[in-house]
């Protein structure tokens, strides 16, 4: 494949430049190298998001298909679940604010240096509204988060990857008694998510600015017993476990860690696998979107299950179990 991307841009460069006498001979090589290597990235970089793309699509549908319903369980633990997070669908008065700071920053245009920790890349130039419309939590998965909030009642929080703080926004105002610590490495999006939070009036948000190898251990140090974490950065195998790693070393016996995009890439579907085999946790839940994983005191045993909303499979009422 290589071989016949070269070929074609050679003749394609051999056609532009055919005329070339001697004295061009340098420029003749430099443009022919200059398109050849622009081919063979944009050529890369497709390769990579096709195979993205057929990851999820093939995750997805044998997800789906193994997907249960309210309909499909017997625990009481998962019926509750069932109730007050997944099949929800009241709407709280604290949707609205954050959905009205949601379109503000979609119309925000000021440009931000953003460094990229996932990809590496420093100080790409974006805009607010890119970055709400990109990276921050969708509407649907952040209602979702603040019923998830609501049903664990968890005594801390503590968020990696705050963004633009919308996640943080959800999660805090579900238990507003409850402190929730917000970890980012970017100034420029810890100083918006900042004033995100003032302007929804939540103090019980703390952003820490900082890397999450750097602040994670001191956080956990000084909030020991967290029991709930919210994973949203850095989505790589090794980074995700070994952060669950030291995350539960710092837990007592109540927890649930929730991970995000756990079908963004092979490497992070990787993870989860290996994530879902921990021996502490008692409570394992695949969401496609969200991988969940703890340990509930008042399970009488294990749960590992694969759910959706049941108006997403409402054929599945029971009839045919
Ligand atoms: C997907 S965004 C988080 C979105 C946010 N939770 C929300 O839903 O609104 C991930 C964030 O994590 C930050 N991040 C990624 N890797 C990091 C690292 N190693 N240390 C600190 N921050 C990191 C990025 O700067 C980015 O803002």
């Amino acid at each position: 494949m290589f071989k016949f991307v070269i070929l074609l841009g050679t003749c394609f460069s051999q056609k532009l430049f055919g005329n070339c006498n001697r004295r061009t001979t340098f420029q003749y090589y430099l443009v022919k190298f200059l398109i050849l290597s622009s081919i063979w990235r944009i050529f890369n970089q497709n390769i990579k998001i096709l195979n993205q793309f057929f990851h999820r699509i093939t995750n997805f549908i044998s997800y789906f298909f193994k997907a249960e319903t309210i309909y499909g369980i017997d625990s009481p633990v998962l019926y509750e679940f069932f109730k007050t997070v997944l099949d929800d669908r009241r709407v709280f008065y604290a949707f609205s604010d954050i959905d009205h700071l949601r379109n503000e920053l979609k119309k925000n245009t000021t440009r931000i240096k953003k460094t990229d920790f996932g990809t590496g890349i420093n100080h790409s130039v974006t805009t607010v509204s890119d970055v709400v419309k990109t990276s921050s939590i969708t509407k649907f998965k952040g209602e979702l988060l603040f019923r998830l909030v609501n049903w664990f009642k968890p005594n801390n929080i503590i968020e990696l990857g705050t963004n633009l703080g919308l996640s943080a926004a959800y999660m805090a105002s579900a238990c507003r008694d409850t402190t929730l610590i917000s970890i980012e490495g970017d100034k420029s999006l810890a100083y918006l998510a900042s004033n995100n939070i003032k302007q929804l009036e939540l103090s019980n948000v703390n952003i820490v600015l900082g890397t999450f190898e750097k602040e994670l251990s001191q956080i956990l140090l000084n909030q020991p017993g967290t029991e709930l974490f919210y994973i949203d950065g850095n989505h790589n195998k090794n980074s995700t476990i070994e952060y669950t790693k030291k995350i539960i070393q710092n837990c007592k016996n109540k927890y649930l860690l929730i991970f995000d995009d756990i079908y963004w890439s092979k490497d992070m579907s990787d993870a989860w696998l290996e994530i879902q085999e921990f021996k502490e946790f008692n409570f394992v839940i695949d969401l496609y979107f969200w991988g969940l994983a703890g340990k509930l005191p008042t399970l009488k045993a294990p749960i590992r299950k694969v759910l959706i909303p049941t108006r997403y499979k409402f054929w599945k009422a029971g009839f045919f179990r």
